[in-house]
């Protein structure tokens, strides 16, 4: 056979220079045949204690976009863990979805490439992942984060929904000089486990609402409430408000974005169409909480029961308060946008 027909061109290897640049530690690929399992585990830092994230399956077009995603995901929730102040690093695992997969075998598999890392990296859920597919990860491996503690807020959701009350708290006392949410008005995008608790709390404390969800059953107890107004899902962004909160998707918001709001401040992941956004809202003077600082209610929760604080989970939540609001000041101070100055913060932790 000629050399040539022999000789198959090798695919251009750029992982370990992306490995390098945005210095992760480790990026796992594995696969089963039987389970058709196809998934990557990335651990970005165990500088500050073993790497936590979720498992997130989504049928991705590529392997490349599941690999950009699972090392994007990974870094963010180091940069997460670094500024929540608590033993634990940042990683993150994909499962690539498609018709073949065998649900269950695939979440044991991956359960068991999970325990091989001998507690490098501890998981839990995310998109895509149920209690159920966790079920089937937990009967491989030790390192998945418990489902109730005895202390702390007890459910994951409640812990990420306290985190974004406290920092709902402190942008409305850096806003205002005050910390009450009564008279404000509030824009919330989706009303699920976070935006659902969040909304409640603010109308409780007197807030005027306008909400909006694409599912409708959980649009129905707000409809006719006082002082909350139900729009259309792609009306939110642009209703005038003090406080806009994503609490459904990421990259929701673009420099086009008509937005009215003065600050922004919600659960959802990456809330920026991309990070250049950060500018111009800083330019426009919205004030935008870092979506890493206010949402690590839930890890600092999951974290804290298997790494030997559960007793402090309720104080570290309540601290993203203290340390968004230094955020806030230092960005202030230095005329940097509050997005800019928590990933400094947080790249010189992990350093
Ligand atoms: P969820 O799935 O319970 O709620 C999200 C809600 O948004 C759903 O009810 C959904 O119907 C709705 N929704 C989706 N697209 C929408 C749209 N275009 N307009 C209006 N509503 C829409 O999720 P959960 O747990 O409340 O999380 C909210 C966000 O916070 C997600 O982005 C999640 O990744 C992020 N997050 C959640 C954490 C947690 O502990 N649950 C921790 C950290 C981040």
């Amino acid at each position: 056979m000629p050399a040539q027909s022999r000789t198959r061109k090798l695919p251009s290897l750029s992982v370990l220079q992306d490995m390098h640049n945005g210095e992760f530690e480790e990026v796992i690929f594995a696969q089963e045949r039987r389970s058709g399992l196809k998934a990557i585990i990335c651990i970005h830092s165990t500088k500050l204690g073993p790497a936590h994230g979720g498992i997130r399956r989504i049928a991705y077009k590529s392997e490349s976009e599941a690999l950009a995603d699972v090392m994007r995901l990974g870094r963010a929730m180091s940069r997460k863990t670094a500024l929540a102040g608590i033993p634990a690093g940042g990683g993150k695992a994909v499962i690539i979805d498609h018709p073949g997969l065998k649900r269950k075998a695939a979440y044991e598999a991956l359960g068991r490439a999970i325990e091989q890392l001998g507690g490098r990296f501890y998981t839990g859920p995310d998109v895509g992942t149920t209690e159920s597919d966790l079920a089937a990860v937990r009967s491989q491996t030790r390192f998945v984060v418990e489902r109730q503690s005895g202390s702390g807020p007890g459910d994951i959701a409640e812990a990420t929904a306290r985190g974004v009350i406290a920092g709902i708290k402190a942008t409305l006392t850096f806003l205002y000089s005050d910390p009450s949410p009564a008279g404000r008005s509030f824009a919330i995008q989706g009303l699920g486990a976070i935006g659902g608790r969040v909304a409640e709390w603010l109308w409780r404390g007197d807030a005027h609402l306008t909400v909006t969800e694409i599912d409708a059953s959980k649009l129905r107890k707000w409809r006719g409430k006082p002082d909350v107004a139900v729009v259309l899902p792609k009306r939110i962004l642009e209703v005038p408000c003090d406080i806009l909160s994503p609490c459904a998707l990421g990259g929701i918001i673009a420099s086009s974005t008509r937005l009215k709001c003065r600050a922004i401040i919600g659960a959802a992941n990456n809330p920026l169409a991309s990070e250049s956004v950060a500018d111009v809202l800083n330019r426009r003077g919205i004030l935008l909480a870092p979506d890493f600082v206010v949402n690590a209610g839930g890890v600092i929760e999951g974290a804290g029961r298997h790494l030997g604080f559960a007793d402090q989970t309720t104080q570290k939540i309540d601290g993203i308060a203290e340390t968004l609001m230094s955020i806030y000041r230092r960005a202030r101070r230095i005329g940097a946008s509050p997005y800019d100055v928590a990933l400094s913060m947080a790249d010189a932790r992990l350093r």
